[in-house]
């Protein structure tokens, strides 16, 4: 009798030790990826505030980082990740709208800052275009994953955006509190000016501030990402920052407000002497035979009339500098062919290669010159040109830290976790962000875990104090 209960003992002693391990051990459970924003009571109310700072590319700050004073103080007072690994395609539009649902580009569905939508018979409402904003304003277009600033919304944060995305179009018919949409406010003042207002949104009660500057993108396709004028676009953008910090250290802000910088891809030289061969694809096929091209430069989505699809598609194998892929041989890991916008045949330009738009109406956008060459460009997919860049600072950020690459789908659920609101379904990884920040307390699948796991430990011990006792007895 008395042996097999001493037996029980052992091993529900052992059980015990298994259970206080798995218990003190939080950091089995810290790395799941389910692990996103979740409602915590203990956070203190921060405000965030981002700065997208359009085709800033992740090694401009260490090629002229004796010129940026600015961003040597994020990375003494705060996060420097190594690079931002970027989606596809590494273009605006998309990436903007990986940034705010955290999803890519075909679960959010903005697979272009060029799009057409074969579905719609009347051409004028069928195109997507980033620069008739009349085009991109369309409620269709963006209602497949919840911005992080309508899930802000409805959780009452109060929220501000400035030439950022379509913040101006209602998601499930909610709108931030005050934004001013995407359009071109190129030049140095339009980013000091909204830097300022920036500042002026934080000082009053807002909570998420999201603020948008193409300058160094503007500057990087105009001259090259190796030009003089990029480096002074650099230098321009820095000293604005220095203004931005000192009007928070002014208002005693600065140790309230998280700032993340961050952009949404790269730039790679196209120009002359880069060695980049332009090529026109428009005698290399029968343009009889499609119906639409849409975007150029380092990809280009063509939809053939159905019974050619074959033909265009043979010819185009064809040409030298590209990848051709019917739609169901595009790369999964691209994260592009399932969605619906996606075109029967995807061109994808190699690296030193240019594809030029075709010479025909059907072609979206139309270039007015046929041969132009452009000094910077992106959108090329697994290069490392195309990375961006992540600096933050603030309360919720650990200081000093030279932080390992992270991906463009993980930046959302850092913005959720320190908004202290859910993240959506989302494709980042928390395991990639959550050393980057201080240490809080876990988000509440994993407390929820350990709650229950702390009761069966307890459980556990007074079973066997039980036991112990019986056995003396
Ligand atoms: C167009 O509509 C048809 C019928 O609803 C559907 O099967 C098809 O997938 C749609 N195509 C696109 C590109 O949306
Ligand atoms: C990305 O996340 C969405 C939403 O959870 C999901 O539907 C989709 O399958 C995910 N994509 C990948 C490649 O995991």
């Amino acid at each position: 009798m008395k042996g097999t209960k001493l037996i029980s003992v052992d091993s529900l002693l052992l059980a015990c030790l298994a259970l206080g391990f798995l218990h003190s051990c939080p950091s089995v459970f810290a790395e799941t990826d389910e692990a996103g924003a979740e409602a915590d009571s203990e956070t203190p109310q921060e405000k965030l505030l981002v700065i997208m700072l359009d085709g800033f590319r992740w090694d401009y700050y260490d090629l002229h980082k004796k010129h940026l004073n600015a961003f040597q103080h994020f990375i003494s007072e705060g996060v420097h990740v190594e690079w931002v690994e970027p989606i596809f395609p590494p273009v605006s539009y998309p990436s903007w709208t990986t940034v705010s649902t955290g999803v890519f580009p075909e679960t959010h569905g903005v697979i272009g800052n060029y799009m057409f939508d074969l579905n719609i018979s009347d051409p004028t409402q069928a195109v997507f275009d980033i620069f008739t904003h009349e085009t991109t304003s369309k409620i269709e277009w963006w209602q497949n994953s919840e911005p992080i600033w309508t899930t802000a919304t409805r959780y009452g944060k109060k929220t501000f955006l400035r030439f950022w995305s379509r913040c101006d179009v209602p998601f499930n018919e909610v709108k931030p509190f005050e934004c001013t949409p995407y359009r071109e406010a190129r030049g140095t003042e339009n980013i000091r000016q909204t830097f300022n207002i920036a500042v002026q949104k934080l000082k009053q009660d807002f909570d998420l501030v999201m603020v948008y500057g193409e300058h160094i993108d503007n500057i990087g396709h105009k001259y090259g990402p190796n030009s003089n004028e990029l480096k002074q676009a650099l230098i321009d953008v820095n000293n604005m920052l220095n203004e931005l910090l000192d009007q928070l250290i002014d208002s005693q802000m600065d140790e309230k407000v998280n700032i993340v910088i961050l952009s949404d891809h790269g730039m790679t030289w196209t120009g002359m002497g880069s060695g980049v061969q332009y090529i026109s694809l428009d005698s290399q096929i029968d343009k009889s035979e499609v119906y639409r091209s849409v975007d150029r430069g380092s990809f280009m989505a063509i939809a053939p009339f159905a019974k050619h699809l074959d033909s265009v598609y043979q010819r185009l194998l064809k040409v030298e500098g590209v990848d051709v892929y019917k739609r169901e041989e595009i790369p999964d890991e691209y994260h592009y062919k399932n969605a619906r916008l996606a075109q029967d045949i995807l061109v994808v330009a190699k690296e030193k290669y240019f594809i030029r738009g075709l010479l025909t109406s059907k072609q979206i956008p139309r270039d007015k010159e046929s041969n132009y060459v452009w000094e910077g460009n992106h959108g090329y997919p697994n290069m490392p040109d195309m990375r961006g860049v992540f600096f933050a600072k603030g309360p919720a950020f650990k200081k000093g830290i030279i932080h390992k690459p992270i991906h463009l789908e993980d930046v959302y659920q850092i913005f959720a976790r320190i908004l202290d609101i859910p993240a959506g379904p989302h494709n980042g990884s928390w395991s990639r962000v959550s050393h980057m920040l201080v240490n809080r307390a876990v988000p509440s699948v994993h407390s929820a875990f350990t709650s229950t796991l702390a009761l069966a430990f307890i459980a556990c011990r007074l079973a066997i104090l039980f036991l112990l006792e019986d056995n003396s007895s």
